[in-house]
C-alpha cells in the first residue's frame, strides 16, 4: 500500500512515549514528584542507561542536579489523576500534598518511590548534557523493582500490556493488544 501524504510544517511533536513519574527529595528532605515524557535509553557497556530530559527550572531538575538520585515510576492508567497534578503543580511553590499518595523510602538512592506504580528504576545520574534550557540526564541504573503479581521473562520479554501503561503524545493514551515478538512476522 502506498500512503498519500501532506507536509504539516516542523512544529508537531509525535513522540510516542511511556509516561514516568520522576521521584527526587527536596532540600528539607520532603518528597517531590514530576510527570516526565521526555525518556528513553542508550547503554553503555553491558548497563542500561535511562536518558532523561528536562526543560527549565523545574524542582525536580533542581533536585537531580544537587543529588544526582531519582526513581522513575511508570504511571498506569489507575495513576491518571496523580500524574494531572503532579504536572500542574511545582514543588517550587510547596510539597505536593493536596492528593492522597503514598511512597517508600529508596534502598539503593536517595530518592522517594510511588507505592502505586507497577514498574520504578532507581537511577543514579553519571552523565548531564545541556542544549538551550534543556538538562539531559544519562542515568545508571541502580535496581528495578516491578509489581510482584506481574511475570517477566528475559530482558526483552515483557508483556507491556499487563502494567497498562500511560502513553503520551501530547494527549494521554492506552495501549491495546501485545503484537507479539521479533521475527514472528518475517521467516527467512
Ligand atoms: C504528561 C506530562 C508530561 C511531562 N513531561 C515533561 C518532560 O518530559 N520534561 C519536562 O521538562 N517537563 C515535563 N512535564 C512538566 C512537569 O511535569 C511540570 O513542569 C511539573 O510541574 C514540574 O514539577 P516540579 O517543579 O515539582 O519538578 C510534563 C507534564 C505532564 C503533565
Amino acid at each position: 500500500m502506498r500512503v498519500k501524504r501532506k507536509s504539516i510544517g516542523t512544529h508537531y511533536s509525535m513522540c510516542v512515549q511511556p509516561t514516568f513519574i520522576i521521584g527526587t527529595y527536596n532540600e528539607n528532605g520532603n518528597p517531590d514528584f514530576a510527570p516526565i515524557t521526555w525518556i528513553s535509553v542508550t547503554c553503555e557497556g553491558e548497563d542500561y542507561l535511562l536518558v532523561v530530559s528536562m526543560y527549565g527550572t523545574k524542582q525536580t531538575k533542581q533536585n537531580i542536579v544537587r543529588t544526582k538520585q531519582l526513581s522513575v515510576n511508570l504511571v498506569s492508567t489507575d495513576m491518571l489523576e496523580l500524574v494531572d497534578y503532579f504536572g500542574s503543580t511545582s514543588g517550587k511553590d510547596r510539597w505536593k500534598n493536596d492528593i492522597s499518595y503514598s511512597y517508600t523510602v529508596s534502598e539503593y538512592v536517595h530518592a522517594p518511590l510511588l507505592d502505586s506504580s507497577r514498574w520504578i528504576y532507581e537511577c543514579e545520574v553519571s552523565e548531564v548534557v545541556k542544549t538551550g534550557e534543556s538538562d539531559t540526564f544519562f542515568c545508571r541504573i541502580k535496581n528495578i523493582q516491578i509489581d510482584e503479581d506481574i511475570k517477566v521473562g528475559d530482558t526483552f520479554e515483557i508483556d507491556l500490556v499487563e502494567f497498562k501503561p500511560v502513553i503520551y503524545s501530547g494527549q494521554y493514551h492506552s495501549i491495546g493488544k501485545n503484537l507479539g515478538k521479533i521475527g514472528d512476522f518475517y521467516k527467512k
